[in-house]
Parts: C-alpha cells; structure tokens; sequence
C-alpha cells in the first residue's frame, strides 16, 4: 500500500504524548506541529488510528498539495482532485479553509472557490452536483493555505473524536474527553493503583483512566465516523479492525468518584452504567473533606470547578480545603489538579512537584502535581507541607 499523509489535530500542550501514541499505533515519521502531529502510514492506518486515539481530535487525510499564484490557478488545481471517488454526484459536502499570509482576504472566499470547482467538476461529468450542507455532510473537506502552497484534506473523523459515543448525561462544566485522556497520561498513571476523582461530575476522568486500563479502545462506543460515508469505506476492514480490539476484564486496581452535587453524581452513574463500567467505578454522593483511599498508594486525578462555569463563593477557600484534604487524608498518594485560576491554586498551599502548562478549550490552565508523602519525606526529596 502507498504512504500516506495525515494530521492528528489535538489540543495545544498535548503533541508530544500524542506524537507517542500515533508511533504505538503505527505511524511513521511523526513530526508536531501546532496542536497536532503530521505522520504517515497507509490508508488503513487512519481507520486504526481514528478507532484507537485517545488524544487525537480528528484526524486529516492530505489528499493534494498544489503550489498557485492566482484563483484561477487554485480553482483548477481543486478541480483536478478526484471528489467522485469518495462522494456521490447528488451527495453533500462541507468546506472549511484556515489561511496564513495568503492572496485570499477571508477563508469564506477560499472555501467557495474550492466548492464551485468541486461541484463543477461533478457537473460537467454528470450534469448533477453535490450540495453543501454544513452541519451533516457526506464528505468534509479542509484546506490548509499558507502563502501560495495550499493542502487540500478530508476529515475522516466527521464529528470531533473527543464524543466518545458513552456520555447520555451532559455536565454544566465537564471536561473534555481528550484532554481527560491527556491529563491520565501525562500524570504518569500506569494503571497499577487506583485512580480517585472526588469532584467528579458526570465521571469523565474516571472513564477514561477505566477505558485506558481495561485496553478499551477510544472509539468502542461511537458508531459514526467521516470515513464511513466515503464511497470508498472498507466495511470488512473496519469489522475486522473492531473485532481485533483485545479488551481486557482481569484488572484488580479500583476507580472511586464522589461529587457533593446529586444532579452531577446520577449523571456520573447514568454515564458508567452506559459504558457497562460498573463493576470497576464505584460513585458515592459526598463531601471531597469526607472521602480518603480506600487503599494506598493512589492517583488523585481533579477537575475542580474555576469559579467560570460552576460558581463558588470564595474560590481560594475552597481550594485550600482541597490542599487539606489531600495533606489530611490523602497520604501516599500522588495528585494532580488542573485549574485555570492561579491564585486558587496557590491557595491548595501545598508544594507541586511539577507543573504543565495545558488549554481546556480557551482558558489556560495548570495541571499541578502534588506528592503527598507517608510520614516524613525522604532527603532530597521536595517538601509536602504547606508552603504558606
Ligand atoms: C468542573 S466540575 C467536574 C466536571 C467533571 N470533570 C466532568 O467531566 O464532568 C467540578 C465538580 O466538583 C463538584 N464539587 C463542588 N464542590 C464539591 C465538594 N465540596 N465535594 C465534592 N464535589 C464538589 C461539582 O458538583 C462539580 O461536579
């Protein structure tokens, strides 16, 4: 099979350990780029890759690259690609353009030019044309310009790969499935203990840590993707491709989510019962102060409310009872937070032994590292205590 071209798309701060991911999976000649991973592979690498990535938003396939100086010189260069071979005459299709230092003014323009040369091409062939619809379409194109080179895509994700197909109840605030699955792998979690999240909402974290420690594959519960109407979907291929998926069912660590809110917590239980979950997540109602491991050593994962989208009415306070709670209860146990407020997270005022500079959708965030130590920490090691 010839190599092809792709880009993983994902979030800003989360190329490195997806450029990882995309080599385990196959890919070749991984290079980042900004928020995402340019590789290759052959053509069924993007059916694996879309079905297994965890950290992956979409996933692009290049189809042509053309260097042009006018718009007539791009109208023809779009007009030379094979669009029949993935949509029908009658079919519909979408474009979206993202433009550097380019000829065009706005990337409507690029866009409707790329769309007139497609539909005359199915024209002139066929004497019908496909219709763009821009919510639903059969095929989605994106073109990339930069100065007078210009990467025409198709998007065999369709909708973005962070809806995982397992979510029936949606939090006011909850964070996303990629970035979830990206704060699991850059904590350094191995699968080996349990993983707790005491504000857990409607359960994201704890889904992800289970999917990723029981080798459930990311896309085991979504049943649509760009690629499949393509009218060169392999059907057999992609079966095969599932059917290959080896989920495991002996792990012996534990995931424990509590939430103080009913509403979140239900929502939490409505999620793990559709992910068929329940024997590996357990969820309780209750207060963070009230809860501890069960056993140690342990991951505290937290997404706590920013005091953006669930308000709390003295946002320093609160996180500096989530510094004394871990201190208290938490011994043993390593804990990362991620917030966008850095005040509050000074306030946890315990000492991060590392800290990583994430985007949760718009807002810039850190994810801290707290190390909560048994008993007195060891020579060289950096202090657990309260730093103010
Ligand atoms: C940002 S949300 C977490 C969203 C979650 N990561 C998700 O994906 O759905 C923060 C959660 O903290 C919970 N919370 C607030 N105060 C709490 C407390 N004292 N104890 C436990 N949970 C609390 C809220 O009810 C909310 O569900």
């Amino acid at each position: 099979m010839n190599k092809e071209n792709f880009v993983a798309k994902t979030f800003d701060g989360l190329e490195d350990i997806l450029r990882t991911e995309l080599e385990e999976l196959g890919a070749e000649n991984c290079e980042v780029i900004s928020r995402g991973v340019q590789f290759k592979g052959d053509f069924n690498l993007l059916y694996t890759i879309n079905y297994y990535s965890r950290l992956s938003l979409r996933i692009l396939w290049e189809v042509k690259r053309f260097k042009f100086r006018s718009n007539e010189e791009f109208y023809k260069a779009i007009k030379g690609f094979p669009a029949e071979n993935y949509l029908r005459k009658n079919g519909n299709l979408s474009i979206s353009a993202s433009l550097h230092n380019t000829i065009f003014n706005t990337p409507l323009f690029a866009s409707l030019l790329a769309k007139d040369a497609i539909c005359d091409r199915f024209r002139e062939q066929s004497g019908e044309r496909p219709s763009v619809d821009k919510e639903n379409p059969d095929v989605r194109f994106h073109l990339h310009v930069y100065q007078h080179e210009a990467t025409l895509f198709l998007d065999s994700s369709g909708e973005s790969l962070h809806k995982r197909g397992y979510k029936i109840a949606n939090h006011t605030a909850p964070i996303n499935e990629v970035m979830a699955a990206g704060m699991i792998k850059l904590s350094g979690w191995k699968a080996d203990c349990d993983l707790i999240d005491f504000m857990c909402g409607s359960g994201t974290i704890l889904i992800e840590g289970a999917m990723i420690a029981l080798n459930i594959p990311a896309g085991f519960y979504r049943d649509r993707y760009g690629f499949m109407r393509w009218l060169n979907f392999d059907k057999a291929y992609w079966e095969q491709l599932k059917e290959a998926a080896d989920i495991r069912n002996d792990v012996l660590i534990n995931f424990y989510g509590f939430d103080i809110s009913a509403r979140y917590l239900h929502m939490a239980i409505d999620n793990v019962d559709h992910a068929g979950l329940c024997d590996f997540i357990r969820l309780k109602k209750r207060d963070f102060e009230e809860t501890s491991p069960v056993r140690t050593p342990a991951f505290v994962i937290l997404n706590p409310p920013y005091g953006e989208r669930l308000s709390i009415p003295d946002l320093n306070a609160f996180y500096h009872s989530i510094g004394d709670t871990l201190k208290k209860k938490y011994a043993g146990c390593t804990a990362w937070i991620i917030s966008s407020d850095l005040d509050a997270l000074k306030s946890i005022g315990l000492h991060p032994t590392r800290k990583i500079t994430l985007f949760n959708g718009q807002l810039e965030c850190k994810f801290m590292r707290f190390e909560m130590y048994q008993g007195r920490k060891h020579e060289g090691e950096n202090d657990n205590g309260r730093t103010t």
